[in-house]
């Protein structure tokens, strides 16, 4: 079965082709960094435009690349939610159109489930069941996943997210947009300093997080004074050791409460290699296996997205009645349907 996927929650736009026996054939990713870059963040009606005028040349790209044509197409899944109203409602009525015109089922899809999925997509994926961390720009969520569909909200931020910390310390620390990556290639340069910023409910015995109070730190580090390059770097440094230890802690206390040896990683901050560095570590040090999705598949994507309507078809799912389609800005991933 050959599924495509389109992707529009926020600031990328993707496409993939996944076929349910010979794998991803196909992906595409156009991002709008450098056109939001001016704005210092996203700006929502420019989002929803830029995809329009992406999706019909990525689509053609995609079915090139992978030698396949419109008409093999068995269903078209899309991204509901949650993410920008506008911009998902360009994915969703440019797939659920696509959809009709081929007569083949529209499939909505939780953006968060196809980050969660998309360690299925290496080569040596996990098995049910598992823990997944996800850490993206809106969330961070710890899941008890034990198969597609049923998740178990085991805690999150109940402020920030990792990655909307990543980038608010950024921009307070002069870089660009999106500061998360950035952030992390300053902290390279950066290390062991005088400097302690505090690690936020590291040892509140449970698997809520809290990230706001950092970035207030970083701000009280900046505010009113201007910082040698070395500062700046160190305190780069400091505040992704802080988040990263957190992150790693909290996850490994949860594996071994659910009483597993698997933990999944997924969204944009799992891109992050201090963060990738420690988990291993103190994973290992307990025997848990960490896995991720290739470094191309952590930020947003169209291949997670054709994965998981993939799996979802599979199991019998067909969508919303033919040409009805709506999105979903606010969707917790825990009510989604197991399959
Ligand atoms: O999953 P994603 O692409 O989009 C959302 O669904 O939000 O995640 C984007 C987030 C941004 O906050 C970005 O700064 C962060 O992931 N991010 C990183 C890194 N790469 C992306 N944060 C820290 N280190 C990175 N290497
Ligand atoms: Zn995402």
């Amino acid at each position: 079965m050959l599924v495509l996927g389109i992707e529009s929650s926020c600031d990328e736009t993707g496409v993939a082709l996944y076929d349910t026996s010979r794998g991803l054939l196909g992906h595409a990713v156009h991002t709008q960094v450098a056109m939001h870059e001016a704005y210092g963040g996203v700006v929502p009606e420019l989002a929803s435009r830029d995809h329009i005028r992406r999706l019909v040349p990525l689509l053609r790209g995609v079915l090139e690349q992978s030698g396949a044509r419109k008409e093999d197409i068995d269903g078209v899944a899309y991204t509901a939610g949650p993410g920008l109203a506008g911009a998902l409602l360009v994915g969703a009525s440019f797939a659920v159109a696509l959809s009709v015109a081929l007569g083949v089922p529209a499939l909505p899809v939780h953006h968060l489930e196809g980050h969660l999925l998309s360690p299925l997509l290496a080569a040596d994926p996990p098995a049910f069941p598992f823990v997944a961390l996800l850490v993206s720009g809106g969330h961070t969520q710890l899941m008890w996943v034990t198969g597609i569909g049923d998740y178990e909200l085991l805690g999150e931020s109940v402020d920030d997210a990792a990655g909307e910390a990543f980038d608010k310390s950024a921009k307070l620390l002069g870089l660009g947009y999106p500061g998360g990556p950035q952030l992390s290639a300053l902290a390279e340069q950066g290390g062991p300093s005088g400097l302690k910023l505090p690690r936020p409910m590291l040892k509140s015995g449970d698997f809520q997080f809290s990230f706001s109070g950092l970035k207030t730190a970083v701000l009280t580090q900046v505010r009113g004074r201007t910082l040698s390059a070395r500062e700046r770097a160190d305190l780069a440094w400091e505040f992704q050791e802080a988040v990263t230890e957190v992150l790693a802690a909290k996850s490994v206390m949860a594996v071994r409460h659910c009483q597993l040896d698997r933990l999944v990683v997924a969204g944009g901050v799992g891109a992050n290699r201090r963060l990738r560095q420690r988990l291993d570590a103190d994973a290992a040090n307990r025997g848990i296996r960490v896995h991720y999705p290739e470094v191309a598949l952590c930020t947003d994507n169209g291949a997670m997205i054709a994965y998981c309507g993939a799996q979802r078809l599979l199991a019998g799912e067909r969508g919303p009645r033919a040409g009805a389609f709506g999105v979903k800005p606010r969707w917790p991933l825990d009510t989604v349907r197991p399959v």
